[in-house]
């Protein structure tokens, strides 16, 4: 089956984003709720089954592998996983296999991520002040993902933080995260804070800092060159020439890049989701379970993708929250 996967809109579909739990050590204040039920074990994807699914997708297309969660170094026995998605990319059928982590079991596994063939890792970290880190976690020590990513460096690996714009609590921090980022040859990504989630007493218009305007604080000290080169997500790349640093935006609610899009997102109970800001989904463990034979499984990923939706309806132009999803972003792993 070498036809490529292709959406109704043209886009061809190389990036799976594949959440392997939906537990995680923290509680971020814009992904989860403070008190979270999560699923029964029983429910999960084993990891042999998420080994047969995600070379199911190799085999169809997919060169881009992205573990998320929850936080994905959490999941038991997760190192087996990885290990065995090497195979992938030394026969080169997959182009890359990363991760989005939270970082606080970095210490213990970024040598082995490295050993699998990781070449860089996307890290979420929002503030370096270490109050405010256990605010916006909640349950996180800032030391220890500090000294995670210390230790993905000395690993080899190549790191990206993640850093969610949040009004009035890390705008002050422009420009320290900015020259920490720059010392520590990180690269570096703003996120815009996406309404997912039950909201609760949470309100995303009062959290919500424009990267337009985190854009132009960042032309007041630097000359912002912008760049062609794309990693196969959604961010757009500028340069600092000041520092030669490489700097990302995403912008879901500024300036809606679906028309691109070339991800999926596989939770870990096997539900497909064609897009993070709609609800439809494929359930893809049945057909997985229903046949040792891929042709089931093939087909059922072939029919999720002809109902790939145009793209999300995120918007807070009219001063309220449209477009939101009740479903938290662990869930989908973002
Ligand atoms: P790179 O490979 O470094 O380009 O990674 P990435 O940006 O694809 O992945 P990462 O896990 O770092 O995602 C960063 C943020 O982008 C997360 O908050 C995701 O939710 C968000 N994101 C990724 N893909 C999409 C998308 O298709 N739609 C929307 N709205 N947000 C997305
Ligand atoms: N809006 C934007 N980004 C979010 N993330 C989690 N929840 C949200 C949200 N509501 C980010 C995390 C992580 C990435 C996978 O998603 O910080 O970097
Ligand atoms: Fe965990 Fe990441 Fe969600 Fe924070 S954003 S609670 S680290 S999954």
């Amino acid at each position: 089956m070498n036809i490529p996967l292709i959406d109704p809109f043209a886009r061809a579909i190389n990036y799976l984003r594949v959440s392997v739990t939906d537990r995680c050590d923290f509680r971020c204040v814009y992904c989860m709720s403070e008190n979270m039920s999560f699923l029964p074990k029983a429910e999960l994807l084993t990891l042999e089954e998420l080994d047969r699914m995600c070379s199911v997708f190799v085999g169809m297309g997919v060169e881009k592998l992205r573990i998320t969660g929850g936080e994905p170094l959490v999941r038991k026995g997760i190192m087996t996983f990885f290990e065995s998605m090497t195979r992938h990319l030394e026969s080169g059928a997959l182009k890359e296999l990363t991760l989005t982590t939270n970082g606080s079991q970095l210490r213990k596994y970024a040598a082995a991520l490295a050993a699998c063939g990781v070449r860089r890792i996307n890290v979420s970290l929002d503030t370096l002040d270490d109050a405010k880190f256990t605010q916006v976690t909640r349950w996180g020590r800032l030391a220890q993902v500090l000294d995670g990513i210390t230790a993905a460096k000395e690993a080899g690996l190549r790191v990206k933080i993640n850093v969610v714009a949040l009004k009035g609590f890390n705008e002050s921090e422009l420009f320290s995260i900015t020259d920490w980022c720059a010392r520590e040859g990180h690269d570096l990504t703003f996120i815009e804070v996406m309404p997912m989630g039950d909201l609760g007493n949470e309100d995303r218009l009062d959290q919500y800092w424009s990267l337009k305007d985190l854009r132009a604080r960042l032309r007041e000290r630097f000359t912002v060159t912008e760049l062609t080169e794309r990693t196969g997500g959604p961010a757009r790349y500028v340069r600092l020439e000041e520092t030669g640093q490489k700097i990302g935006f995403i912008t879901p609610l500024t300036h809606n890049f679906c028309e691109s899009c070339n991800r999926v997102r596989l939770t870990c109970t096997g539900e497909l989701y064609m897009c993070l800001g709609q609800e439809d989904m494929a359930d893809l463990r049945a057909p997985l379970r229903a046949s040792g034979d891929n042709a089931v499984l093939e087909q059922a990923i072939r029919a999720a993708i002809l109902r790939k939706p145009k793209g999300h309806d995120f918007d807070y132009s009219r001063q309220k929250v449209d477009g939101q999803m009740t479903r938290h972003m662990s869930h989908t792993g973002g």
